[in-house]
């Protein structure tokens, strides 16, 4: 299982070359007084709206990937980078007390299950590293299912028995807890892997820092910036961008 690397794809370089031309197109539509963010499609009308929505939240190590990794699968509507899973009041990056790195997922059940979630986040982090995730060490990149409810503190139990008899020679550090307050954390922490991605951000119209937290398009590239999706996605993600390109189309609207 490959984790932490992360390669320079051919993508990459086509989308690089293709820069300046988006740039100066960009521009042009500033020119001709088009708002951008008006023009990005959100979750689609009848499929999601916020009633059906149910709320997940795990940690995983550094919740700048945690939030890549949920944020790009179908079904996930929006998703936060947050301290969770301590009692410190105002958590903040540099203090966060006995809070842990966490990510919040808002998703549509009918999509997308908490039983798939769970599957996920297994398989996107060592649960059986202890005192830090990958090259990340402390106590913040503990792993912790948060639950809310009976259900899910079962769903949540019987997946970790599981895992545990998966890896028979060391032991499951993951926690489970119910939920009780998630802090988000501070903007430049938010979709952190897209907001590296100068290309992708102008791609979407370089949406103001509230609407990129709510979108569900950044919350997807966000994951394909960090080659975090699945490779069916990531794939679906690369022809849409070159179909764009190709077009003169310069604002990608959905994924
Ligand atoms: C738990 O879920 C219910 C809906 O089923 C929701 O109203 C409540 O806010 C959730 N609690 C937390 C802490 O997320």
């Amino acid at each position: 299982m490959k984790l932490f690397s992360r390669n320079a794809s051919p993508s990459h370089s086509i989308m690089a070359s293709f820069l300046v031309l988006t740039i100066s197109l960009a521009a042009a539509n500033i020119a001709g007084g088009i708002r951008f963010p008006d023009r990005i499609s959100e979750v689609p009308a009848g499929i999601s709206n916020s009633q059906q929505l149910r709320t997940a939240a795990f940690a995983l190590g550094s919740f700048w990937r945690s939030e890549a990794v949920f944020g790009c699968l179908d079904g996930v509507v929006r998703t936060t980078a947050g301290y969770a899973g301590g009692s410190k009041p105002n958590p903040e990056y540099r203090s966060l007390g006995d809070h842990a790195e966490s990510v919040q997922i808002e998703y549509d059940p009918r999509l997308i299950t908490f039983r798939q979630l769970l599957e996920v986040f297994w398989s996107s982090h060592d649960s059986r590293q202890v005192f830090g995730q990958g090259p990340d060490v402390g106590n913040q990149y503990r792993s912790i299912i948060f639950t809310n409810g009976t259900e899910e503190s079962r769903l949540a139990a019987v997946s970790k028995e599981r895992e545990q008899t998966r890896s028979k020679s060391s032991i499951v550090t993951t926690q489970i807890q119910q939920l009780r307050t998630f802090h988000p954390a501070e903007p430049e922490h938010q979709k952190f892997e897209l907001k590296r991605d100068h290309f992708l951000l102008q791609l979407i119209g370089n949406l103001p820092e509230e609407e990129l937290e709510k979108s569900s398009l950044a919350a997807k590239l966000n994951g394909y910036a960090a080659e975090l999706c699945p490779p069916r996605l990531q794939k679906r993600i690369d022809g849409k961008i070159n179909d764009i390109i190709r077009k003169d189309r310069p604002i990608l609207q959905e994924v």
